[in-house]
């Protein structure tokens, strides 16, 4: 990790405890995660997607508020190659924030979401036979 306090300003600093405070979410609670390797070149593999949510309640949500446009089995937009299961699943850390802050130019804005919905987002999506590759 580099030395932020070179590259951020007192408030930029600020800013971001204030974000870390509230508005991050615990990723720990949504997947395990492993890391290799050091900045900028380490690596990551996740595991455990989801964890004790409840995939019921994720699909329930993903029927409600994603599937309008990405499709009920996430295959109508293709993100770098990947169905939207694949995604999910190779890069969790990336998408929950993504569902969350919205993706920034595109027609997908921030969806209010809970630990607990995200988690059980996590769940359903993490089912390779409801969310192909
Ligand atoms: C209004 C349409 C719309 C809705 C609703 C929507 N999305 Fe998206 N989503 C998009 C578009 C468009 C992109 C951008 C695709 C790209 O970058 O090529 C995107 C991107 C994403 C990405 C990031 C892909 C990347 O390239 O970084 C993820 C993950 C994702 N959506 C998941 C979801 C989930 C989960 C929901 C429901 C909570 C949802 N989306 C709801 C249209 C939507």
């Amino acid at each position: 990790m580099p030395n932020y306090s070179q590259l951020l300003t007192d408030a930029e600093i600020w800013d971001l405890v204030k974000f870390l405070k509230n508005e991050v979410l615990d990723v720990t609670q949504l997947y395990d995660a492993t890391y290799t390797g050091s900045y900028p070149s380490g690596q990551s593999t996740f595991s455990n997607i989801g964890k004790d949510g409840n995939a019921v309640n994720g699909k329930a949500y993903y029927d409600t508020r994603c599937s309008g446009c990405h499709g009920k089995a996430g295959k109508f937009i293709y993100m770098e190659s990947m169905t939207l299961g694949k995604f999910l699943r190779s890069k969790p850390h990336e998408s929950q924030h993504k569902v969350k802050f919205g993706q920034l130019g595109s027609s997908m804005s921030a969806f209010k979401t809970t630990l607990a919905e995200m988690k059980d987002l996590y769940k359903a999506v993490a089912d390779t036979i409801a969310f192909p590759d």
